[in-house]
């Protein structure tokens, strides 16, 4: 039973149902992200404005205290007031691309580097950073959303690179990227309507399956872009 759960970009829907059923099981709870600590929360809370690197490493630092098991990170961006997803080429606009591989590829690497030599020194961590299934290569066979699915993409290299680098140092580690399946959140929610029945999750449920993967999770799976059940999806 893990002891203590650190959930980067923990204001999102999931970060937030896995903050409370880890709270549920009995875990410190940590976040770190750009809002500012609910009143009363009940997790230890970090507000991270993401102004500069070194801010954000002074969050790790401080988070770092709890000694956590797991760490989650949930950053992620498919639309915002700027703009919805590309349907074509002819949407893409460099401005836009840019925002999206910042939120969803450099902001992650930059809480990964800062959290390195933890990673390396500590038996039996893991890492489950938030991918969508739409980042594989291989799986895409629709085309469209451009921006979302390249940063999804380059995440998960990222991922793969970060485990093969921990491994050699920290061969307990298990450094993951994990789909979690479409989920009732304010990401998913412009697409719902269009979704076959039954394929919505809570948060609620999200967070439970996640969990079971944490559970399951081993060094060898390290380095793979895992489903919302533990099976391993093509890159
Ligand atoms: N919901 C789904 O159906 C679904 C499907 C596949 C994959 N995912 C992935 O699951 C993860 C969590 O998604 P969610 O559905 O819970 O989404 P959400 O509720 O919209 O949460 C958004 C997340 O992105 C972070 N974020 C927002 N704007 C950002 C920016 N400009 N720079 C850096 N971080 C920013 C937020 O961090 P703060 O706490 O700092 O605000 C939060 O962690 C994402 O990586 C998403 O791609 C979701």
């Amino acid at each position: 039973m893990p002891q203590s759960v650190l959930i980067i970009g923990g204001s999102s829907g999931i970060g937030q149902a896995i903050a409370q059923q880890s709270s549920a099981e009995g875990a410190v709870v940590s976040v770190i992200s750009r809002q500012a600590a609910p009143i009363a929360s009940p997790w230890f809370w970090y507000q991270d404005a993401l102004q500069s690197q070194h801010s954000s490493q002074d969050c790790i630092e401080q988070a770092l205290q709890h000694k956590p098991d797991t760490i989650v990170i949930c950053n992620g961006v498919l639309h915002d007031a700027q703009g919805l997803p590309e349907k074509t080429i002819r949407h893409l606009d460099s401005a836009i691309l840019t925002q999206r591989l910042q939120s969803n590829v450099v902001i992650p690497a930059q809480y990964l580097q800062a959290l390195f030599r933890y990673l390396s020194r500590t038996p039996q961590i893991k890492v489950l950073v938030l991918s969508a299934k739409v980042g594989s290569i291989t799986d895409n066979q629709l085309g469209g959303w451009y921006s979302y699915r390249m940063s999804k993409a380059a995440l998960n290299m990222l991922v793969k690179n970060l485990s093969l680098e921990v491994q050699r140092l920290n061969p307990s580690a298990s450094i993951v990227t994990v789909h979690p399946g479409t989920t009732d959140t304010a990401l998913s929610e412009p697409f719902q309507s269009n979704l076959p029945t039954g394929q919505l999750q809570t948060t609620a449920h999200t967070a439970q399956r996640l969990l079971q993967v944490r559970d399951a999770l081993t060094p060898q799976h390290s380095g793979n872009l895992l489903n919302w059940d533990a099976s391993i999806l093509p890159f």
